[in-house]
């Protein structure tokens, strides 16, 4: 991310497309009761915005300064999500948003790695991100595919990627984690995945 001022924009801009799935994620947060919860990647901080009012403990981390500067009110780390300092078992619940889809495939496996390395045993991962195919409502794919375009050629590149890859599917093993739930939103243009971290 650029600089503070698209920083700011950005969740401005994104509000009428995200607040519907940002309210959504936090009633499904709330209902499953973490103590703790990180946000991988977290950007502005914005979806931790939506669990203030709650006694969880928030944390967020992400590479770009000026998105953490717009995170201020909250505990946001500047970190790389393939190498997080945090120890092991460190949460209850671990969360990345609509951040997958936009790295390589190596870059995919290392943050997901990471985040089963901080969930604590039988705590949970959820993960938001696209996922279009033909049951996606043909406004969302288009207007989705128009925004990663425009993103660049590198995340163009890897949001094609990330879906022949079958978003998730060959990224999350069934070892470590288990499908807990999964609900398809925003059109039916990206799924919000829930997984329960085993003790294996
Ligand atoms: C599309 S934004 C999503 C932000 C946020 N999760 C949301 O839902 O609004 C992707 C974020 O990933 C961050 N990011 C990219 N590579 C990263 C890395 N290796 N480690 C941590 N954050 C990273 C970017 O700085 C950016 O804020």
């Amino acid at each position: 991310m650029a600089n503070y001022a698209v920083a700011k924009l950005y969740d401005l801009l994104l509000y009428p497309f995200l607040n519907k799935i940002r309210k959504k994620t936090a009633k499904i947060i709330i209902q499953l009761n973490p103590k703790s919860v990180i946000d991988i990647c977290c950007g502005t901080g914005n979806q931790l915005e939506y669990l203030k009012n709650t006694d969880i403990k928030l944390t967020g981390i992400d590479l770009s300064p000026a998105m953490l500067k717009v995170a201020k009110h909250i505990d946001c780390y500047e970190q790389d999500a393939r190498d997080i300092q945090f120890s092991d078992n460190s949460f209850d619940l671990v969360m990345i948003q609509l951040a997958l889809h936009e790295k390589s495939f190596d870059d995919q496996k290392m943050i997901i790695d990471e985040a089963s390395r901080i969930t604590r045993n039988n705590g949970h991962l959820l993960i938001v991100d696209y996922e279009i195919n033909e049951k996606t409502k043909p406004y969302s794919r288009y207007v989705i595919n128009a925004i990663e375009f425009l993103a660049g050629k590198e995340h163009f590149k890897n949001f094609k990627e990330y879906h022949k890859n079958e978003c998730t599917n060959k990224l999350i093993s069934n070892n470590v984690f288990l499908l807990e739930k999964k609900v398809l939103i925003a059109g039916k243009s990206m799924a919000l995945q829930i997984y329960r971290k085993t003790n294996n």
